[in-house]
């Protein structure tokens, strides 16, 4: 039976509103696990959303918290949500309490997290992080991987991937692609099975890195074109040591030795771009 969408609640102006502090505390880790949600912000993220279908019917958790002038603008949005999504009007001040950005365009919108969740077989093309810590360049990663038609991002630690600030930076991708976070040490197990599957494992290296006198590979002499899964290191330490030693192929974007190396989410580029190179006709 299909849902029908219920009135809209009673304008709340009050930032002492307890659904004002229950939404702030998704602002962290923390409250994001006990509450089971993720707090999207922006007019885009909503449209990704609906364009994505995230809201399954029966996840009544979510909603959307809207001033009156965003909800007036936008009633083509609101009407292409799932029933099952509260529309809540709140005073601005509202908004700005329950928003992380100094200037919200008007309208946030809680998500379950389980919405989010990848399905773990069956992914040719997987990108693989080691424990990444800038938020920026874990969103800025996420939106390149993609455009790149990566099918899984796997996350040894590090950031969390559905604070608002990676959200924001992924311009939506991070609600786009399946995403898994683990601790090293299942990480280290996924990547075997992986390899029992098929995939190859790549590591990418600075030009100079330390391999026991083995050259990394530039990176267009590998096969992209094969199941593959790429490793890319922490910002400061790079890749861990067990995560190199599971390699199968290491490679390099060569460049001037003036830098030691390239920045994290610069060095994803050509690397992830190079697979839909390599299957132009
Ligand atoms: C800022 S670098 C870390 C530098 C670190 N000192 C090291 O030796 O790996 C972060 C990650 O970006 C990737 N990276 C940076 N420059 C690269 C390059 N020229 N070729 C391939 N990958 C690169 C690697 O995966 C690296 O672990």
């Amino acid at each position: 039976m299909a849902l029908d969408r219920q009135p809209p609640a009673e304008l709340i102006t009050s930032r002492r509103n307890p659904l004002v502090k229950r939404l702030r505390e998704l602002h962290a880790a923390k409250g994001r696990r006990e509450q089971g949600l993720v707090l999207l912000e922006g007019t885009h993220l909503v449209q990704e959303v609906i364009r994505l279908q995230l809201v399954p019917s029966d996840l009544a958790a979510s909603e959307l918290l809207a001033t009156e002038a965003w909800l007036g603008n936008h009633g083509d949005l609101v009407a292409a949500l799932s029933p099952a999504v509260t529309i809540q009007p709140v005073g601005q001040e509202v908004l700005e309490a329950v928003a992380t950005t100094a200037h919200p365009d008007g309208v946030v919108l809680t998500l379950a997290a389980a919405a989010l969740q990848a399905p773990p077989d069956g992914q040719e093309f997987v990108l693989v992080l080691d424990g990444l810590q800038d938020p920026g360049n874990l969103g800025t990663l996420m939106r390149t991987a993609l455009a790149a038609g990566v099918d899984g991002l796997w996350l040894a630690e590090g950031a969390d991937p559905f604070q608002p600030k990676v959200l924001r930076a992924s311009a939506g991708a991070a609600l786009a692609l399946p995403i898994e976070r683990m601790d090293r040490s299942a990480l280290v197990q996924r990547l075997i099975t992986a390899a029992a599957r098929g995939l190859q494992l790549v590591a990418a290296v600075p030009p100079l890195a330390d391999l026991d006198g083995e050259q990394p590979l530039p990176y267009w002499e590998l096969d992209w074109t094969k199941p593959t899964a790429l490793l890319l290191g922490q910002e400061g330490a790079g890749l861990a040591p067990e995560l190199q030693a599971l390699a199968s192929h290491r490679i390099t974007i060569p460049h001037s030795a003036a830098v030691e190396s390239l920045n994290v989410a610069v060095s994803a580029a050509p690397l992830l771009l190079e697979r839909l190179r390599q299957q132009a006709p």
